[in-house]
């Protein structure tokens, strides 16, 4: 939790929890996993990595505030907040008027997020296949974390099936 909200990631991997690959995903579009990826985001504010806002060119994601995460204090995009940290991101984050702080990414910003005990829930897609892929997911500590769902979702529109899992910080559970 910041400031009484909580705080997410959604991402996607493949077997071997591959996300990214070149700079952009390693899979071709995959629309229903975006659907989903729009509804857990959609009017709330999302903490991304330099690296990622440019791979979807540089451009804000509709109805979603931008908090870009940058080392670079000259670093300023039109329409974005930019950041010099995952915390100070996160934080800002969420004095906006929201549900829920989503972290989308990439790999440094998921590993500071996870390191530093920043999240609270994970929705964590995985493509039922494997890619080239040269930035993964971080392992997380089995320990520290509950499954809660689970839902496998053929192939249908999509080039690839996948399966959501959903995980809580053990901690946070009642
Ligand atoms: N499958 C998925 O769910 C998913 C989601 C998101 C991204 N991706 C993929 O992941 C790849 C990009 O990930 P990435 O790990 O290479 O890059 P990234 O995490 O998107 O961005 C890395 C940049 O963030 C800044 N940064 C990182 N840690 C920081 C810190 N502690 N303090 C301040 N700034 C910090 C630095 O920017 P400066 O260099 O400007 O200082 C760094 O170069 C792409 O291939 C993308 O398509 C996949």
């Amino acid at each position: 939790m910041m400031n009484g909200k909580p705080v997410i990631i959604v991402a996607a991997m493949d077997r071997k929890r591959g996300i990214g690959y070149k700079g952009q995903l390693p899979w071709r579009k995959m629309p229903a996993d975006f659907r989903r990826f729009r509804e857990l985001t959609i009017d709330n504010p999302v903490v991304v990595g330099r690296k990622t806002f440019e791979s979807y060119g540089s451009k804000p994601l509709p109805r979603r505030s931008h908090f870009v995460v940058s080392r670079r204090s000259d670093y300023q995009p039109p329409d974005v907040v930019s950041a010099g940290s995952v915390e100070s991101a996160i934080r800002m984050a969420s004095f906006a008027e929201c549900h829920h702080v989503s972290v989308i990414g990439g790999s440094e910003i998921f590993r500071e997020a996870l390191d530093r005990g920043f999240i609270d829930r994970m929705y964590l897609t995985r493509i039922e296949s494997e890619f080239d892929a040269d930035v993964f997911f971080p392992e997380c500590q089995e320990d520290d974390w509950e499954l809660d769902s689970e839902d496998y979702f053929p192939k249908d529109g999509d080039p690839h099936a996948c399966t959501v899992f959903g995980y809580v910080r053990r901690e946070n559970m009642s």
